[in-house]
């Protein structure tokens, strides 16, 4: 198999959740209420979440990014046997402004100061990635940002990558595409684009056809990739 080129890509398209932004940060901030299952919550409605996002897909209907995340962290709670309705409305408000990880506003910067055009392309509904894009700070640094919710339709439903080529008038092969999610690389590279898998938890390789072109364990990796430095 020929290696991939990333020393032409034009566009660097990011995953915003677990990729950009940190899907822990919300339960990770209600750890004294939580107590030590703080992250089994946070892993049960992270899958809740993306479960239901498929099965919305594969019925053919839709429900807004947010009413699904919140209706993953009531299923959460539930597991957990927490009654808890203040504990909720705070939690889905850290989510509507999620934490960046560390190093993604340098990566960013030097990705534009190299001339490459940056956006997102989320399940995220516009309202909550742009707040959690203020809140990070890295607006600056963003060519596009693109909600799913135009389409009507989750991810990894091509017409989703196909959005990103549309939006920024770029094809799929000049675009290097970055997702923390195993099944978003492997999707994103089925699809055409050229993959880093930003696998951040060590996650084991997915058996399913198409996998990424590389994978790191922080966005800072990807600079080498692209040629940036
Ligand atoms: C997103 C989810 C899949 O941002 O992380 O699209």
């Amino acid at each position: 198999m020929t290696k991939t080129d990333f020393s032409k890509t034009e566009a660097c398209v990011f995953d915003a959740y677990g990729t950009l932004f940190d899907v822990d940060a919300a339960a990770r901030q209600e750890k004294e209420r939580l107590g030590n299952n703080w992250k089994s919550l946070s892993d049960t409605w992270r899958l809740k979440q993306l479960q239901y996002t498929w099965l919305l897909s594969l019925q053919g209907n839709y429900r807004p990014f947010w009413e699904v995340t919140e209706s993953a962290l009531e299923f959460a709670l539930q597991t957990q046997n927490i009654n808890d309705a203040p504990l909720k409305d705070r939690l889905m408000d850290i989510y509507m402004r999620l934490s960046a990880y560390e190093e993604v506003p340098t990566v960013l910067k030097s990705l534009k100061e190299a001339g490459k055009k940056c956006a997102i392309l989320s399940n995220g509904d516009m309202k909550m990635l742009e707040a959690a894009i203020e809140n990070a700070g890295i607006g600056d640094y963003l060519d596009a940002i693109i909600s799913v919710e135009d389409l009507r339709i989750y991810k990894p439903h091509g017409s989703v990558y196909k959005l990103a080529e549309d939006k920024l008038g770029v094809k799929g092969s000049l675009i290097s595409f970055q997702s923390s999610n195993g099944w978003d690389a492997y999707s994103a590279k089925d699809y055409g684009f050229n993959v880093i898998w930003c696998n951040r938890f060590g996650q084991p390789d997915e058996q399913i056809p198409s996998p990424p072109d590389h994978q790191i364990s922080n966005l800072k990796e990807m600079l080498p990739i692209i040629g940036t430095e």
